[in-house]
């Protein structure tokens, strides 16, 4: 099946969740992965892969199949992933957990964490145990790296987990507007290291 239509069929299903009508463009992956220099003491952890759109960018900067570990809640897309990207790491899990399935797996620090996952819609108490996910990898000293829609960026949880990590890891970089993308976004990383 289309990736597109797989992706749309997850949103029918799942808006809150998946919280986006289409994967994101390969403008906006390339931004989610500029800068990213993984290896296997410094993984890329990817929570809430989708349909790969941002794996597909992050695939190529990979020097080993160890420098990587994705994360999707959705069984469906899960199985598709495995099918398209058979030699990564990704796990059907839950980002609630995502602190002890990393560590579960063996693989090296989490020097990068990509989040894509959809902050806005989740539910707030879902929200915040993933924010605490994060947290335990921020005190490890990472980069977290999200996107924010543009037409969401002023509505109250936006700003929240802005205001929020700007509280605790200080100001983010923020990236030019990508205009290529539906809905067009930003990037914004936080480091602690
Ligand atoms: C906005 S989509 C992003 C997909 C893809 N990374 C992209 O950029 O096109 C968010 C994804 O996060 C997944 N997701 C939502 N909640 C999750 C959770 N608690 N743990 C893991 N994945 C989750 C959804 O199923 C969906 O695939």
């Amino acid at each position: 099946m289309n990736e597109n239509i797989q992706f749309l069929r997850a949103f029918l299903k799942n808006p809150g969740k998946v919280g986006a009508i289409a994967p994101s463009s390969p403008e906006l992956a390339q931004t989610m992965v500029n800068g990213l220099e993984p290896d296997r003491d410094n993984i890329i952890l990817e929570l809430g892969v989708g349909t790969g759109a941002i794996t597909k960018f992050i695939e190529p900067i990979l020097p080993d199949s160890d420098s990587y570990l994705g994360l999707e809640l959705d069984p469906k897309l899960h199985l598709t992933l495995r099918h398209h990207y058979p030699d990564l790491r990704i796990l059907q899990g839950n980002a609630c957990e995502a602190y002890k399935i990393h560590q579960d797996s063996g693989l090296g620090k989490v020097r990068y964490l990509v989040c894509c996952l959809p902050f806005v819609s989740l539910p707030g108490n879902v929200a915040d145990q993933i924010y605490k996910q994060i947290d335990m990898f921020m005190d490890d000293g990472c980069d977290l790296r999200i996107f924010q829609y543009a037409h969401g960026y002023y509505l109250p949880p936006a700003l929240k987990l802005r205001e929020r990590m700007r509280n605790l890891y200080g100001k983010s970089k923020r990236s030019k507007i990508v205009l290529k993308n539906v809905p067009p976004a930003y990037t914004l990383t936080w480091s602690t290291i």
